[in-house]
Protein backbone atom coordinates (compact mmCIF):
# COMPACT_ATOMS: atom_id res chain seq x y z
CA UNK A 1 0.00 0.00 0.00
CA UNK A 2 1.02 3.16 -1.03
CA UNK A 3 0.46 5.33 2.54
CA UNK A 4 2.26 8.33 1.87
CA UNK A 5 0.01 8.87 -1.70
CA UNK A 6 -2.88 7.93 0.33
CA UNK A 7 -2.15 10.61 2.83
CA UNK A 8 -1.36 13.22 -0.07
CA UNK A 9 -4.79 13.16 -1.46
CA UNK A 10 -6.46 12.86 1.46
CA UNK A 11 -4.50 15.91 2.47
CA UNK A 12 -5.71 17.55 -0.28
CA UNK A 13 -9.25 16.85 -0.26
CA UNK A 14 -9.16 18.65 3.23
CA UNK A 15 -8.59 15.83 6.03
CA UNK A 16 -7.02 17.18 8.36
CA UNK A 17 -3.46 16.26 9.86
CA UNK A 18 -4.06 14.89 13.20
CA UNK A 19 -6.75 12.37 11.32
CA UNK A 20 -4.35 11.19 9.00
CA UNK A 21 -1.46 10.41 12.03
CA UNK A 22 -4.80 8.58 13.60
CA UNK A 23 -5.34 6.38 10.92
CA UNK A 24 -1.86 5.66 10.59
CA UNK A 25 -1.67 4.91 14.58
CA UNK A 26 -4.26 2.77 14.40
CA UNK A 27 -2.89 0.84 11.08
CA UNK A 28 0.49 0.69 12.93
CA UNK A 29 -1.57 -1.02 15.60
CA UNK A 30 -3.32 -3.32 13.81
CA UNK A 31 -0.38 -4.70 11.84
CA UNK A 32 1.63 -5.14 14.94
CA UNK A 33 -0.48 -5.54 18.47
CA UNK A 34 -3.92 -6.77 16.88
CA UNK A 35 -3.00 -10.84 15.29
CA UNK A 36 -0.69 -11.51 18.96
CA UNK A 37 -3.69 -10.00 21.26
CA UNK A 38 -6.07 -12.36 19.07
CA UNK A 39 -3.30 -15.37 19.70
CA UNK A 40 -2.70 -14.79 23.11
CA UNK A 41 -6.51 -15.55 23.49
CA UNK A 42 -5.85 -19.29 24.60
CA UNK A 43 -7.86 -18.56 27.96
CA UNK A 44 -11.71 -19.86 27.52
CA UNK A 45 -13.67 -16.81 28.07
CA UNK A 46 -15.86 -18.76 31.39
CA UNK A 47 -12.17 -18.53 33.19
CA UNK A 48 -11.28 -14.85 31.97
CA UNK A 49 -12.28 -13.57 35.50
CA UNK A 50 -8.91 -15.36 36.66
CA UNK A 51 -7.35 -13.49 34.47
CA UNK A 52 -6.55 -10.04 36.41
CA UNK A 53 -2.89 -9.02 36.01
CA UNK A 54 -0.76 -8.14 33.38
CA UNK A 55 2.84 -8.97 32.55
CA UNK A 56 4.22 -5.94 33.90
CA UNK A 57 2.67 -6.11 37.49
CA UNK A 58 4.85 -7.28 40.23
CA UNK A 59 3.25 -7.30 44.37
CA UNK A 60 5.59 -5.05 46.18
CA UNK A 61 6.28 -6.18 49.71
CA UNK A 62 4.94 -3.86 52.05
CA UNK A 63 7.18 -3.01 55.20
CA UNK A 64 4.84 -3.72 58.00
CA UNK A 65 4.63 -2.00 61.50
CA UNK A 66 5.27 -4.30 64.52
CA UNK A 67 1.95 -3.75 65.40
CA UNK A 68 0.38 -4.71 62.14
CA UNK A 69 2.88 -7.62 62.38
CA UNK A 70 1.16 -8.68 65.67
CA UNK A 71 -2.38 -8.43 64.33
CA UNK A 72 -0.94 -10.55 61.29
CA UNK A 73 0.43 -13.17 62.85
CA UNK A 74 -3.13 -13.72 65.08
CA UNK A 75 -4.91 -13.42 61.75
CA UNK A 76 -2.51 -16.34 60.33
CA UNK A 77 -2.63 -18.17 63.33
CA UNK A 78 -6.94 -18.27 63.43
CA UNK A 79 -7.05 -18.93 59.76
CA UNK A 80 -4.71 -22.05 60.26
CA UNK A 81 -7.02 -23.08 63.17
CA UNK A 82 -10.06 -22.59 61.32
CA UNK A 83 -9.06 -24.51 58.09
CA UNK A 84 -12.25 -23.55 56.13
CA UNK A 85 -12.74 -25.78 53.11
CA UNK A 86 -14.78 -23.85 50.81
CA UNK A 87 -17.76 -24.80 48.39
CA UNK A 88 -18.00 -27.86 50.08
CA UNK A 89 -21.69 -26.96 49.39
CA UNK A 90 -21.06 -27.88 45.87
CA UNK A 91 -18.66 -30.83 46.25
CA UNK A 92 -19.67 -32.50 49.38
CA UNK A 93 -17.44 -32.90 52.01
CA UNK A 94 -13.51 -33.99 51.80
CA UNK A 95 -13.01 -37.74 52.89
CA UNK A 96 -9.59 -39.07 53.91
CA UNK A 97 -10.08 -40.83 50.33
CA UNK A 98 -10.12 -37.32 48.07
CA UNK A 99 -7.27 -36.64 46.15
CA UNK A 100 -5.67 -32.82 47.61
CA UNK A 101 -3.25 -30.78 45.22
CA UNK A 102 -1.29 -28.82 47.36
CA UNK A 103 0.61 -24.96 45.99
CA UNK A 104 3.13 -23.44 47.70
CA UNK A 105 2.37 -19.74 46.55
CA UNK A 106 4.61 -16.75 46.93
CA UNK A 107 4.07 -13.23 45.84
CA UNK A 108 3.97 -14.25 41.61
CA UNK A 109 0.38 -13.58 41.08
CA UNK A 110 0.91 -12.98 37.29
CA UNK A 111 1.79 -16.74 37.00
CA UNK A 112 -0.59 -18.11 39.95
CA UNK A 113 -3.36 -16.88 37.89
CA UNK A 114 -2.19 -18.88 35.03
CA UNK A 115 -2.10 -22.16 37.03
CA UNK A 116 -5.39 -21.66 38.53
CA UNK A 117 -6.59 -21.56 35.05
CA UNK A 118 -4.90 -24.37 34.34
CA UNK A 119 -6.42 -26.13 37.21
CA UNK A 120 -9.44 -25.60 36.05
CA UNK A 121 -9.58 -27.14 33.04
CA UNK A 122 -8.36 -30.09 34.17
CA UNK A 123 -10.96 -33.04 33.73
CA UNK A 124 -12.20 -34.22 37.27
CA UNK A 125 -10.96 -31.32 39.16
CA UNK A 126 -14.07 -30.60 40.52
CA UNK A 127 -13.58 -34.23 43.17
CA UNK A 128 -10.51 -32.82 44.50
CA UNK A 129 -9.22 -30.40 47.05
CA UNK A 130 -6.81 -27.46 46.51
CA UNK A 131 -4.54 -26.07 48.86
CA UNK A 132 -3.06 -22.87 48.91
CA UNK A 133 -0.12 -22.51 51.10
CA UNK A 134 0.96 -19.06 51.35
CA UNK A 135 4.39 -17.36 52.27
CA UNK A 136 3.14 -14.17 51.56
CA UNK A 137 -0.48 -12.90 53.57
CA UNK A 138 -2.15 -10.16 51.06
CA UNK A 139 -6.01 -9.26 49.68
CA UNK A 140 -4.91 -9.22 46.03
CA UNK A 141 -3.45 -12.58 46.26
CA UNK A 142 -6.35 -13.91 48.96
CA UNK A 143 -9.13 -13.00 46.49
CA UNK A 144 -8.04 -14.07 43.30
CA UNK A 145 -8.29 -17.40 45.13
CA UNK A 146 -11.33 -16.94 46.89
CA UNK A 147 -12.70 -16.50 43.26
CA UNK A 148 -12.41 -20.61 42.46
CA UNK A 149 -15.52 -22.09 42.12
CA UNK A 150 -14.70 -25.19 40.02
CA UNK A 151 -13.85 -27.72 43.31
CA UNK A 152 -13.38 -26.93 46.91
CA UNK A 153 -10.29 -24.92 48.11
CA UNK A 154 -8.50 -24.13 51.45
CA UNK A 155 -5.43 -21.46 51.88
CA UNK A 156 -3.33 -22.32 54.94
CA UNK A 157 -0.45 -19.53 55.90
CA UNK A 158 3.33 -20.35 56.47
CA UNK A 159 3.39 -18.59 60.06
CA UNK A 160 7.50 -18.18 60.16
CA UNK A 161 7.70 -16.05 57.52
CA UNK A 162 9.62 -13.22 56.08
CA UNK A 163 6.62 -10.88 56.46
CA UNK A 164 6.07 -11.76 60.30
CA UNK A 165 9.70 -11.90 60.93
CA UNK A 166 11.08 -9.24 58.88
CA UNK A 167 13.61 -8.63 61.22
CA UNK A 168 14.86 -11.58 63.49
CA UNK A 169 15.08 -15.37 63.30
CA UNK A 170 13.30 -17.46 61.19
CA UNK A 171 13.22 -14.09 58.57
CA UNK A 172 16.28 -11.88 58.51
CA UNK A 173 18.08 -11.44 62.11
CA UNK A 174 20.88 -8.92 62.80
CA UNK A 175 22.61 -12.49 63.94
CA UNK A 176 23.21 -12.81 60.13
CA UNK A 177 25.49 -12.03 58.05
CA UNK A 178 23.37 -11.12 55.58
CA UNK A 179 21.56 -8.75 57.86
CA UNK A 180 19.14 -5.78 56.99
CA UNK A 181 21.85 -3.28 58.46
CA UNK A 182 24.61 -4.83 55.85
CA UNK A 183 26.89 -4.58 58.17
CA UNK A 184 30.01 -7.05 58.09
CA UNK A 185 30.40 -8.77 61.65
CA UNK A 186 33.23 -11.30 62.80
CA UNK A 187 30.96 -13.18 64.22
CA UNK A 188 27.67 -14.27 61.71
CA UNK A 189 25.45 -16.88 60.68
CA UNK A 190 25.89 -17.01 57.12
CA UNK A 191 22.29 -18.39 56.42
CA UNK A 192 20.02 -16.03 54.45
CA UNK A 193 16.33 -15.69 56.06
CA UNK A 194 15.32 -14.99 52.02
CA UNK A 195 16.99 -18.20 50.83
CA UNK A 196 15.97 -20.89 53.78
CA UNK A 197 12.49 -19.41 53.78
CA UNK A 198 11.25 -22.22 51.01
CA UNK A 199 13.04 -24.93 52.47
CA UNK A 200 11.16 -24.55 55.62
CA UNK A 201 7.86 -24.03 54.15
CA UNK A 202 7.79 -26.76 51.70
CA UNK A 203 8.68 -28.83 55.01
CA UNK A 204 5.82 -27.07 57.36
CA UNK A 205 3.54 -27.41 54.15
CA UNK A 206 3.69 -31.33 53.96
CA UNK A 207 3.42 -31.57 58.21
CA UNK A 208 0.57 -29.34 57.83
CA UNK A 209 -1.54 -31.17 55.19
CA UNK A 210 -0.22 -34.75 56.16
CA UNK A 211 -0.85 -34.34 60.03
CA UNK A 212 -3.40 -30.79 60.86
CA UNK A 213 -6.14 -31.69 58.62
CA UNK A 214 -9.47 -32.74 60.15
CA UNK A 215 -8.92 -36.07 58.01
CA UNK A 216 -5.31 -36.81 58.86
CA UNK A 217 -5.47 -39.57 61.18
CA UNK A 218 -7.08 -41.64 58.01
CA UNK A 219 -6.06 -40.13 55.13
CA UNK A 220 -5.47 -42.31 52.06
CA UNK A 221 -5.25 -40.09 49.01
CA UNK A 222 -2.42 -38.71 46.96
CA UNK A 223 -0.80 -35.44 47.61
CA UNK A 224 0.25 -33.95 44.42
CA UNK A 225 2.84 -30.68 45.49
CA UNK A 226 2.58 -27.61 42.88
CA UNK A 227 4.15 -24.60 43.01
CA UNK A 228 2.59 -20.61 41.86
CA UNK A 229 4.65 -21.33 38.85
CA UNK A 230 3.62 -24.62 37.33
CA UNK A 231 1.15 -24.97 35.08
CA UNK A 232 -0.77 -28.37 34.57
CA UNK A 233 -2.08 -29.81 31.50
CA UNK A 234 -5.69 -31.46 31.42
CA UNK A 235 -5.46 -34.94 31.85
CA UNK A 236 -3.28 -34.67 35.54
CA UNK A 237 -5.92 -36.63 36.76
CA UNK A 238 -6.32 -39.08 34.72
CA UNK A 239 -2.87 -39.74 34.32
CA UNK A 240 -3.20 -40.04 38.54
CA UNK A 241 -5.52 -42.58 37.82
CA UNK A 242 -2.79 -45.28 35.96
CA UNK A 243 0.07 -44.26 37.77
CA UNK A 244 -1.70 -45.20 40.88
CA UNK A 245 -2.32 -48.78 40.20
CA UNK A 246 1.31 -48.58 39.77
CA UNK A 247 2.02 -50.58 42.53
CA UNK A 248 1.11 -53.81 40.49
CA UNK A 249 4.31 -54.24 38.97
CA UNK A 250 6.61 -52.07 41.42
CA UNK A 251 5.81 -53.49 44.87
CA UNK A 252 7.11 -51.29 48.24
CA UNK A 253 7.76 -48.03 48.22
CA UNK A 254 8.19 -45.17 45.38
CA UNK A 255 7.04 -41.64 44.77
CA UNK A 256 5.12 -40.37 41.52
CA UNK A 257 6.54 -37.64 39.43
CA UNK A 258 4.51 -35.56 37.04
CA UNK A 259 7.22 -32.85 35.96
CA UNK A 260 10.25 -32.76 33.96
CA UNK A 261 11.48 -30.44 31.13
CA UNK A 262 9.21 -30.66 28.71
CA UNK A 263 10.62 -31.91 24.98
CA UNK A 264 9.61 -32.35 21.47
CA UNK A 265 7.92 -35.37 20.76
CA UNK A 266 7.12 -37.15 24.04
CA UNK A 267 4.95 -39.87 24.09
CA UNK A 268 1.70 -38.63 26.31
CA UNK A 269 1.24 -42.25 27.13
CA UNK A 270 4.55 -43.89 28.52
CA UNK A 271 5.12 -44.17 32.20
CA UNK A 272 8.98 -44.64 32.89
CA UNK A 273 10.43 -46.57 36.27
CA UNK A 274 13.42 -45.20 37.55
CA UNK A 275 14.89 -44.11 40.57
CA UNK A 276 13.39 -40.48 42.10
CA UNK A 277 15.61 -37.18 41.83
CA UNK A 278 15.82 -33.71 41.26
CA UNK A 279 14.50 -32.41 38.56
CA UNK A 280 11.59 -34.76 38.82
CA UNK A 281 10.62 -32.50 42.20
CA UNK A 282 8.27 -30.61 39.68
CA UNK A 283 5.13 -32.27 40.33
CA UNK A 284 5.53 -34.71 43.01
CA UNK A 285 3.19 -37.23 44.77
CA UNK A 286 3.40 -39.25 47.24
CA UNK A 287 0.56 -40.70 50.19
CA UNK A 288 0.76 -40.30 53.76
CA UNK A 289 2.43 -44.03 54.09
CA UNK A 290 6.19 -42.55 52.36
CA UNK A 291 5.23 -39.40 54.53
CA UNK A 292 5.32 -40.99 57.20
CA UNK A 293 8.66 -42.59 56.75
CA UNK A 294 10.43 -39.28 55.60
CA UNK A 295 9.16 -37.86 58.85
CA UNK A 296 10.85 -40.34 60.74
CA UNK A 297 14.14 -39.67 58.59
CA UNK A 298 13.49 -35.91 59.23
CA UNK A 299 16.49 -35.34 60.26
CA UNK A 300 18.48 -36.30 57.03
CA UNK A 301 16.21 -33.36 56.12
CA UNK A 302 16.31 -30.62 58.38
CA UNK A 303 20.36 -30.80 59.29
CA UNK A 304 21.10 -31.34 55.63
CA UNK A 305 23.33 -28.47 54.30
CA UNK A 306 21.64 -28.02 51.29
CA UNK A 307 19.18 -24.80 50.55
CA UNK A 308 16.85 -27.42 47.91
CA UNK A 309 14.00 -29.14 49.68
CA UNK A 310 14.27 -31.22 46.64
CA UNK A 311 18.58 -32.29 47.21
CA UNK A 312 17.35 -32.39 51.03
CA UNK A 313 14.71 -34.71 50.46
CA UNK A 314 16.88 -37.16 48.13
CA UNK A 315 19.30 -37.00 51.05
CA UNK A 316 16.30 -38.32 53.28
CA UNK A 317 15.57 -41.38 50.96
CA UNK A 318 19.01 -42.34 50.35
CA UNK A 319 18.83 -43.46 54.04
CA UNK A 320 16.02 -44.99 53.56
CA UNK A 321 16.91 -49.06 53.86
CA UNK A 322 14.78 -49.99 50.62
CA UNK A 323 16.96 -47.97 48.32
CA UNK A 324 16.68 -46.83 45.44
CA UNK A 325 13.20 -44.45 46.31
CA UNK A 326 11.97 -45.41 42.94
CA UNK A 327 9.49 -43.50 40.92
CA UNK A 328 6.29 -43.69 38.45
CA UNK A 329 6.84 -40.58 35.69
CA UNK A 330 4.90 -39.64 32.92
CA UNK A 331 7.28 -39.01 30.09
CA UNK A 332 5.63 -36.42 28.71
CA UNK A 333 5.18 -33.69 31.76
CA UNK A 334 2.00 -32.57 33.05
CA UNK A 335 3.20 -30.06 35.41
CA UNK A 336 5.49 -27.96 33.51
CA UNK A 337 7.35 -24.70 34.61
CA UNK A 338 5.97 -21.21 33.81
CA UNK A 339 9.44 -19.54 35.44
CA UNK A 340 11.63 -20.51 32.58
CA UNK A 341 9.15 -18.19 30.26
CA UNK A 342 9.27 -14.04 31.12
CA UNK A 343 5.88 -14.48 32.00
CA UNK A 344 2.70 -16.39 32.74
CA UNK A 345 1.21 -15.66 30.21
CA UNK A 346 4.20 -16.32 27.86
CA UNK A 347 4.36 -19.65 29.19
CA UNK A 348 0.52 -20.78 28.68
CA UNK A 349 0.83 -19.46 24.97
CA UNK A 350 4.25 -21.53 24.25
CA UNK A 351 2.19 -24.24 26.29
CA UNK A 352 -0.75 -24.06 23.91
CA UNK A 353 1.21 -24.25 20.81
CA UNK A 354 3.44 -27.61 21.90
CA UNK A 355 0.00 -29.02 22.68
CA UNK A 356 -1.19 -28.46 18.91
CA UNK A 357 -1.92 -31.66 17.56
CA UNK A 358 -1.18 -34.16 20.78
CA UNK A 359 -3.34 -36.82 21.95
CA UNK A 360 -3.97 -36.35 25.72
CA UNK A 361 -6.04 -38.31 27.94
CA UNK A 362 -4.36 -41.88 26.08
CA UNK A 363 -6.52 -45.01 26.95
CA UNK A 364 -3.38 -47.48 26.93
CA UNK A 365 -0.50 -46.33 29.25
CA UNK A 366 2.59 -48.40 29.32
CA UNK A 367 5.10 -48.35 32.12
CA UNK A 368 8.75 -48.78 31.06
CA UNK A 369 11.69 -49.31 33.03
CA UNK A 370 15.14 -48.86 30.94
CA UNK A 371 17.30 -52.17 31.69
CA UNK A 372 20.74 -52.55 29.77
CA UNK A 373 22.94 -56.15 29.89
CA UNK A 374 24.00 -54.75 33.39
CA UNK A 375 20.51 -54.69 34.50
CA UNK A 376 18.49 -51.28 35.46
CA UNK A 377 20.07 -48.33 33.89
CA UNK A 378 20.19 -45.12 36.38
CA UNK A 379 19.48 -48.29 39.25
CA UNK A 380 20.61 -45.79 41.27
CA UNK A 381 21.50 -42.34 41.38
CA UNK A 382 25.19 -40.64 42.11
CA UNK A 383 24.06 -38.59 45.41
CA UNK A 384 26.07 -35.38 45.65
CA UNK A 385 28.90 -35.89 48.34
CA UNK A 386 27.55 -33.26 50.33
CA UNK A 387 24.56 -30.47 50.26
CA UNK A 388 25.15 -27.26 48.44
CA UNK A 389 25.36 -25.02 51.35
CA UNK A 390 23.00 -22.42 52.77
CA UNK A 391 21.88 -24.59 55.45
CA UNK A 392 24.37 -24.79 58.49
CA UNK A 393 22.57 -22.91 61.23
CA UNK A 394 21.37 -24.23 64.18
CA UNK A 395 18.26 -22.51 64.85
CA UNK A 396 17.16 -23.36 60.72
CA UNK A 397 17.36 -26.92 61.77
CA UNK A 398 15.65 -26.90 64.66
CA UNK A 399 12.56 -25.12 63.21
CA UNK A 400 12.78 -27.85 60.66
CA UNK A 401 12.91 -30.52 63.03
CA UNK A 402 9.87 -29.27 64.54
CA UNK A 403 7.85 -27.32 62.02
CA UNK A 404 4.16 -27.48 63.67
CA UNK A 405 5.59 -26.62 67.05
CA UNK A 406 4.07 -30.08 68.69
CA UNK A 407 6.37 -29.37 71.64
CA UNK A 408 5.66 -25.60 72.67
CA UNK A 409 2.17 -25.53 71.68
CA UNK A 410 -0.15 -25.82 74.98
CA UNK A 411 -3.83 -25.98 74.53
CA UNK A 412 -5.70 -24.38 71.84
CA UNK A 413 -9.05 -23.38 73.49
CA UNK A 414 -8.49 -19.63 72.88
CA UNK A 415 -6.97 -18.78 69.62
CA UNK A 416 -5.94 -15.13 70.02
CA UNK A 417 -4.29 -15.83 73.91
CA UNK A 418 -2.36 -19.18 71.95
CA UNK A 419 -1.67 -17.01 69.10
CA UNK A 420 0.32 -13.96 71.12
CA UNK A 421 2.13 -16.45 73.64
CA UNK A 422 2.76 -18.62 70.44
CA UNK A 423 4.79 -16.19 68.81
CA UNK A 424 6.32 -14.74 71.88
CA UNK A 425 7.35 -18.52 72.90
CA UNK A 426 8.91 -18.90 69.33
CA UNK A 427 11.28 -16.34 69.24
CA UNK A 428 12.36 -16.61 72.77
CA UNK A 429 12.87 -19.90 71.83
CA UNK A 430 14.48 -19.79 68.80
CA UNK A 431 17.09 -16.64 69.72
CA UNK A 432 18.37 -18.66 73.26
CA UNK A 433 19.36 -21.82 70.71
CA UNK A 434 20.88 -19.12 68.22
CA UNK A 435 23.70 -18.35 71.17
CA UNK A 436 24.62 -21.75 70.70
CA UNK A 437 26.25 -21.09 66.71
CA UNK A 438 28.17 -18.82 68.07
CA UNK A 439 30.84 -21.31 69.76
CA UNK A 440 30.36 -24.39 67.65
CA UNK A 441 31.87 -25.21 64.67
CA UNK A 442 30.07 -25.87 61.33
CA UNK A 443 31.63 -29.09 61.31
CA UNK A 444 29.57 -30.16 64.25
CA UNK A 445 25.94 -28.89 63.16
CA UNK A 446 26.24 -31.30 60.05
C1 LIG B 1 0.33 -45.54 49.81
O1 LIG B 1 0.67 -46.14 48.58
C2 LIG B 1 1.25 -47.43 48.68
C3 LIG B 1 1.58 -47.88 47.29
O2 LIG B 1 2.51 -47.03 46.72
C4 LIG B 1 0.28 -48.37 49.37
O3 LIG B 1 0.90 -49.65 49.54
C5 LIG B 1 -0.09 -47.80 50.74
O4 LIG B 1 -1.06 -48.62 51.34
C6 LIG B 1 -0.63 -46.40 50.58
N1 LIG B 1 -0.84 -45.81 51.90
C7 LIG B 1 -2.01 -45.32 52.32
C8 LIG B 1 -2.05 -44.74 53.69
O5 LIG B 1 -3.00 -45.33 51.62
C1 LIG C 1 29.12 -20.47 74.41
O1 LIG C 1 29.73 -19.28 74.86
C2 LIG C 1 29.03 -18.63 75.90
C3 LIG C 1 29.74 -17.34 76.22
O2 LIG C 1 30.48 -16.87 75.15
C4 LIG C 1 28.99 -19.53 77.13
O3 LIG C 1 28.27 -18.90 78.16
C5 LIG C 1 28.32 -20.83 76.76
O4 LIG C 1 28.38 -21.72 77.85
C6 LIG C 1 29.03 -21.47 75.56
N1 LIG C 1 28.28 -22.63 75.14
C7 LIG C 1 28.86 -23.78 74.80
C8 LIG C 1 27.92 -24.86 74.37
O5 LIG C 1 30.04 -23.96 74.83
Amino acid sequence: MNLKALIYRARIRGVPVYCCFLCVLYLFYKQFFYPRLQHADCVPKHLHQYVEYNEKFILVPRELQSAEISELASTIAALNYERTVFQTHKYGTVTSKTTILVVQVHRDLERLQYLIVSLAQVREIESVLLVFSHSYYDDRINKLVSKITFCRFMQIFYPYSLQLYPNKFPGIDPDDCASATGRRKTFCSSRDGRLTEHKHHWWWKASFIFNNLDWSATFKGTVIFLQEDDYVLPDLLHMLRYMRRSHAYLPGLHLLSFGRPHAKGLDFDLLSVSSWHPPFDKGLAFNKSLWQKIAAASVYYCLYDDLSWGYSLLNVFRKFKERPVDMVATLMPRVLSTSVFPSGRAAMQQIALWLVGTSMFPVNVKAVILYSSNGRVNAEVKHPPRGNGGWSDLRDHLLCLDPLMSTTIGNANDITATTFSLTTNIVAHYITVGQHKMNKSDADLT
